[in-house]
C-alpha cells in the first residue's frame, strides 16, 4: 500500500486499486479479483468508517470483478452510464450493474473527500473514466498508460485506437502529482505518460511509414502478398495474412529497437502493439496502403 495524503494505492504487483478516507465514510475505486477481500482488509485496517460509495473506472472483469464483495445497503455503486450497458449485456453477479450513472461529469463527495469523474469518450473500453482526486492531485485512469512498461499486448485491448492516443493528450491536461494506471508495481508521473505518448506516436509513424510504401508498389509486404498469391490463388486470407506478417514485422524492426531497455517488456508486446496500430490505420484513419493499390 502507498498512503498518498489520506488516498490510498492498494497494488498486488499485477493490479491496482484506490481508496480515499475521510470521517463520514469510504469511498473505493476498482476491486480486482486478484486482491478480492485483501482488498477490504486493506481498508479495515486503514479506518473504521464504513465502505460508502464504490466507483467502476470501467466494465472489464479483471479490474472489477471483485465489486460484489462491497455489496451492501448503504454502498453506492457509481459508473458511467456506457459502463452500467455494458454490465447488464453480460448479468455477471460479481459485477452488479451500478445504480448511479452519469454521461460526462460527476463529483464523487464523502466528508471532506472528493473524486471528480470525467468521460472524454471511448478509448480502451467505451465507459472508462477519468477519476480525478483534486486535495491529493491523483489521477486514475485505467488501462491506457502504464508507468514503466510498454502497453499491454495489442495497445491495451483498446476497442478504440484513436480515443486511446488522444487519452494521452487528456491525461496531461490535468494537474496531476500521482497517476495510477491500474497495473504493475507502481504509480507514474507526468514523465511516464510523456514517454508512453512517445511511445505511440513513434509506433504509430512506423507504421504509417510502412503502410504508404506500399504505393511505391514495391513494398516489403507487397512481395510477400505476390509471393503466398502465387502459391495458392484462391486463399485471398493466406495471401493478406503474408502481407500483415511481414509488413508489421518492418515496423517492429524499425520503431522497437530504440524502445528495448526503455520501457520494460518492449520485446514481448512489439509485435502485437504494432498489429493494434497498423490494423487502426488502415481502417481506423484510412491509412490502406496495399489495400488503396490499384493493381
Ligand atoms: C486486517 O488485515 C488482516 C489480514 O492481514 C485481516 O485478517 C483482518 O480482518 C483485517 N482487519 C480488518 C478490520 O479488516
Ligand atoms: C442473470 O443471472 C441471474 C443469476 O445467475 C439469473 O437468475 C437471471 O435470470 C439472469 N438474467 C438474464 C436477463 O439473463
Ligand atoms: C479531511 O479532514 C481531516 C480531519 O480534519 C484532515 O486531516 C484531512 O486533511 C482532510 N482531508 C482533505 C482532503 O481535506
Ligand atoms: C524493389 O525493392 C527491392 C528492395 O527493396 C529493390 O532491390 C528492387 O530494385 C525494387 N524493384 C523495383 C522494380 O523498384
Ligand atoms: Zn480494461
Amino acid at each position: 500500500m502507498h498512503m498518498l495524503i489520506e488516498a490510498t494505492v492498494v497494488l498486488d504487483n499485477a493490479y491496482q486499486a484506490l481508496f480515499l478516507v475521510s470521517d463520514q465514510g469510504v469511498i473505493v475505486v476498482d476491486c480486482p479479483p486478484t486482491m478480492g477481500v485483501r482488498l477490504k482488509y486493506a481498508i479495515g485496517n486503514t479506518t473504521d468508517a464504513p465502505v460508502k460509495k464504490f466507483i467502476y473506472s470501467h466494465a472489464h472483469a479483471d479490474h472489477v470483478g471483485g465489486a460484489f464483495l462491497f455489496q451492501g445497503p448503504d454502498v453506492d455503486f457509481i459508473g458511467h452510464e456506457e459502463t452500467a450497458r455494458l454490465l447488464a449485456q453480460v448479468n455477471d453477479t460479481t459485477r452488479p450493474v451500478p445504480r448511479t450513472t452519469f454521461s460526462d461529469k460527476k463529483t464523487v463527495r464523502v466528508g471532506n473527500q472528493t473524486f471528480e469523474l470525467a468521460y472524454k469518450g471511448e478509448n480502451h473500453q467505451a465507459g472508462n473514466i477519468f477519476i480525478y482526486a483534486p486535495a491529493q492531485k491523483v489521477l486514475m485512469l485505467v488501462d491506457v498508460i502504464f508507468p514503466g512498461w510498454v502497453p499491454f499486448s495489442e495497445l491495451a485491448q483498446s476497442s478504440n485506437i484513436p480515443g486511446y492516443i488522444e487519452a494521452h493528450d487528456q491525461v496531461l491536461e490535468y494537474d496531476f502529482e500521482h497517476f495510477i494506471g491500474g497495473h504493475l508495481t507502481r504509480t507514474g508521473v507526468r514523465q511516464d505518460v510523456l514517454e508512453q505518448r512517445e511511445y505511440v506516436l513513434d509506433l504509430k509513424q512506423a507504421c504509417t511509414d510502412v503502410l504508404n510504401e506500399d504505393l511505391t508498389g514495391n513494398s516489403t509486404g507487397l512481395v510477400a502478398f505476390q509471393a503466398a498469391f502465387q502459391r495458392d490463388p484462391k486463399n485471398v486470407w493466406a495471401s493478406f495474412d503474408a502481407y500483415l506478417d511481414t509488413a508489421i514485422q518492418v515496423c517492429v524492426d524499425r520503431f522497437n529497437p530504440k524502445w528495448i531497455g526503455r520501457l520494460a517488456a518492449a520485446d514481448v508486446f512489439a509485435f502485437d502493439n504494432a498489429f493494434k496500430m497498423f490494423e487502426s490505420l488502415r481502417i481506423d484513419f484510412g491509412v490502406l496502403g496495399f489495400g488503396s493499390v490499384v493493381t
